[in-house]
């Protein structure tokens, strides 16, 4: 499998590092910390967002890292009471200000947002990115329908689609309408914020590898080809967390683990302006 080799998957020319750290509740010094130490124990990926309260942090944890700022793909999200036109563009503009940086490598329509007009909102995420506020764009929480829906609509290429992932979600409705679309899907919320480590299935597999239930949890996903931003506040969490390509999942464990999906697993859903008919 090369993209697991490879530890990027690429999307219509980006390409976005298998594992990222997650940063949403870091916050403050902490945050700083964790950024710093991430990215010097080898993570080349971050995600925030203006939601998050801490992109001031983020992009000090950066530079503190030493590491180049052209090695590290970061992501931040708009949220939807921005998705106005002009709303957009100044919410991206304050996002890189507190980063201070000249240009974020992904950017995401962070919820679905009924009550602006989708292609009004798509034009001004495309428009930022040709001003080069942006290297690519995406969504993120998109529907089959709605991701229909933004291909259509969108002049540049939508790059990926941020997703809730994990073991106990079923998701391949919507794995199916971003393949289709050469979109690549990056799962949040990946090790079902510590709810894998309550799992017998995911203990069993990964005793007989040597690993934590919540390694064969990122693992699982990483090895479908989708990229995962695992967050913790803990230093020596974060190794654990990229220590998972050095064991390989079997077919007959791929499949006890996609099992595991049941109709209540969903962990994240708001209802901003009516919660999106999930899939
Ligand atoms: N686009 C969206 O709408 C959206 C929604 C939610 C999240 N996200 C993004 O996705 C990131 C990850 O999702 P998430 O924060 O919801 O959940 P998550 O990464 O699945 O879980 C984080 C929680 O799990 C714990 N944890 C981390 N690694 C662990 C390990 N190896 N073993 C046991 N527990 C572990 C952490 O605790 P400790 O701190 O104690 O380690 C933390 O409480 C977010 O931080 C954010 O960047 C995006």
């Amino acid at each position: 499998m090369t993209f697991v080799a490879a530890r990027v998957i690429e999307a219509h020319g980006a390409r976005i590092p298998l594992v990222g750290l997650g940063t949403w509740e870091l916050r403050g010094r902490a945050c700083v910390r964790v950024v710093e130490h991430a990215l010097r124990h080898g993570y080349r990926h971050v995600d925030t967002a203006e939601l998050y309260d801490n992109e001031r942090e983020v992009g000090e944890g950066l530079r503190v890292s030493g590491v180049k700022r052209d090695e590290v793909f970061v992501t931040t999200k708009v949220w939807p009471s921005h998705f106005a036109p002009r709303d957009l563009e100044r919410s991206v503009q304050a996002s890189l200000e507190r980063l201070q940086l000249s240009q974020v490598d992904l950017l995401l329509l962070h919820w679905p947002n009924p009550q602006i007009a989708l292609r009004d909102t798509l034009g001004a995420l495309c428009k930022v990115q040709r001003m080069g506020l942006a290297r690519h764009i995406g969504v993120s929480n998109f529907t089959v329908a709605l991701i229909e829906e933004a291909v259509k609509l969108a002049q540049e290429p939508l790059v990926c689609n941020q997703i809730e992932m994990h073991p106990f979600i079923d998701q391949s409705k919507v794995i199916a309408a971003c393949r289709r679309h050469g979109m690549a899907i990056v799962a949040y919320s990946p090790v079902a914020r510590g709810g894998v480590n309550r799992d017998k299935v995911l203990a069993r597999i990964g005793k007989a590898h040597g690993k934590t239930a919540a390694q064969v949890s990122l693992r699982f996903l990483v090895q479908q080809g989708i990229a995962v931003i695992p967050r913790t506040s803990r230093l020596e969490r974060l190794s654990e967390n990229l220590a998972i390509f050095d064991f390989e999942l079997s077919p007959a464990e791929m499949a006890e683990i996609a099992q595991l999906a049941h109709r209540d697993g969903r962990i994240v859903d708001y209802a901003y302006s009516g919660t999106p008919q999930w899939d």
